[in-house]
């Protein structure tokens, strides 16, 4: 993914210990935690699903965020650096493969490039604590992919799509869901007698992407295939969510699709009815990847003077990677309404001139602090866990207990997780 800057402010080692401690521990939880039902979720995407944009797409309402496919081989044999802000790298020759924050691990994903059982495993087993569940990745279409036998071949190989995915059940803590993300087959009864097979593996959910290895992403997605994979799925009777994914655009595109996937259909009035609510959730990836704000209900930030500001302070803040959020900043298309397509057109060619989020600071002008905008998100998600702890039910005391530990250790402002460690030291 790219190099990083200097790494400055790291805790000394006994109390990284004790907070990694605390990190394995909340781990240990059902996978209730992870929920995939009523959801709008961040679509995995290589380069433009990194850190900065994982926690933006959270602040802004994504109840889960998968992050982007890394192949198994890539992740083995990391190794795992904590920064400042407890940014934790997952690097190999000084190159940074992936990384991640403990403020989204409750609702992270980690998507896995695999076609290899053994190599699948040890990848999972790489992350598994910094991660609340991990998905297999049968969808990708890109040569890079396929050669290797991995994404979209697997819908090709299900004998092997399913030992990994069965080897992933059995290998990685129950508690961790496994998901597949897959596409479309062209035929409806081969996808429908892959999605059996799949489902028997003991997966948590299943992300169905409505289209076909061979169609391109700017063909519409075939939604209405969906309606008869989720009754298909449902009559399988072990209560597995379907996620949608194809062209969703907003949460509240979400709900539209949420109708569209389900159905009532009355046999004899009164006496026999099937009733379907449709997809449990939807997954958004080039929409978000143009304006994270299209989790939030309402209208859309202005890229301009809002969110582009706004993900090179925080992207900073973190020390990702410069070229990186200069790629997905570049990405993000909402003009202002104020300074309309020409503002947002001179803004982006001076951001073309930067090379580096100091360049940035130069040609562009102040931005808002980073460190702020990382507080309002641990604060969002904090909250957020204390709902959701409120609404679980008094039966899972273990669930409680663990679920407070993340709240209190990782996600309480203005402590911060050194100071937190210190506390837990005493
Ligand atoms: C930039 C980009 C990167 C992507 N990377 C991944 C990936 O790492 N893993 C994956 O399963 N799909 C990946 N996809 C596919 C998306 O997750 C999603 O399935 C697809 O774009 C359809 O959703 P959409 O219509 O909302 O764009 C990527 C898509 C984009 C645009």
């Amino acid at each position: 993914m790219g190099s990083r800057r200097s790494r400055s402010g790291s805790p000394p080692p006994a109390k990284r210990f004790r907070l990694e401690q605390e990190v394995s521990e909340a781990s240990d939880t059902p996978s209730k935690r992870v929920s995939y039902r009523n959801g709008a979720f961040l679509a995995p995407m290589v380069r433009s699903g990194t850190l900065p944009s994982r926690l933006l797409a959270l602040k802004y309402g994504a109840d889960l965020v998968w992050g982007p496919e890394v192949v198994d081989r890539a992740i083995i044999g990391c190794e795992r650096v904590i920064d400042g802000d407890w940014v934790i790298s997952y690097e190999k020759n000084g190159r940074l493969i992936w990384s991640t924050h403990p403020i989204e691990k409750p609702y992270l994903v980690y998507q896995i490039g695999s076609a290899n059982p053994q190599f699948a495993v040890q990848a999972a087993l790489t992350v598994i604590h910094d991660v609340s569940a991990v998905d297999l990745n049968c969808g990708c279409p890109k040569p890079f992919s396929t050669h290797a036998g991995m994404g979209a071949n697997l819908l090709y190989t299900p004998d092997l799509l399913c030992e990994i995915l069965s080897s992933l059940r059995s290998a990685i803590p129950s508690y961790i869901p496994v998901t597949a993300k897959i596409r479309l087959l062209p035929d409806a009864n081969d996808t429908l007698k892959l999605v059996e097979r799949i489902v028997k593996t003991g997966i948590s959910a299943l992300t169905v992407h409505c289209r076909t290895k061979d169609m391109r992403k700017t063909e519409e997605a075939h939604v209405h295939r969906l309606g008869a994979i989720v009754d298909f799925v449902n009559q399988l009777g072990e209560g597995i969510p379907v996620i949608e994914n194809g062209d969703c655009t907003s949460r509240e595109d979400g709900s539209r699709i949420k109708e569209r996937t389900g159905r009532v259909e009355w046999a004899v009035v009164f006496i026999w009815s099937h009733i379907s609510l449709g997809v449990d959730s939807v997954m958004i990836a080039t929409a978000a990847e143009r304006n994270l704000s299209c989790f939030a209900n309402g209208p859309l930030l202005d890229a301009e003077t809002v969110l582009s500001p706004t993900y090179l302070s925080l992207a900073r803040y973190l020390k990702n990677p410069w070229g990186n959020s200069k790629h997905c900043v570049s990405q993000f298309t909402s003009p202002s309404p104020v300074n309309g397509r020409a503002g947002l057109k001179a803004f982006k060619d001076k951001l073309g001139k930067a090379k580096g989020y100091l360049d940035f600071d130069e040609e562009i002008g102040g931005t808002p602090d980073g460190k702020v905008i990382m507080d309002e998100i641990k604060d969002i998600l904090r909250r957020r866990t204390a709902t959701a702890l409120e609404a679980l039910e008094p039966c899972e005391p273990a669930f409680t207990e663990a679920s407070a530990r993340i709240a209190s250790v990782f996600v309480t402002p203005p402590q911060s997780p050194v100071t937190a460690a210190v506390q837990s030291t005493a």
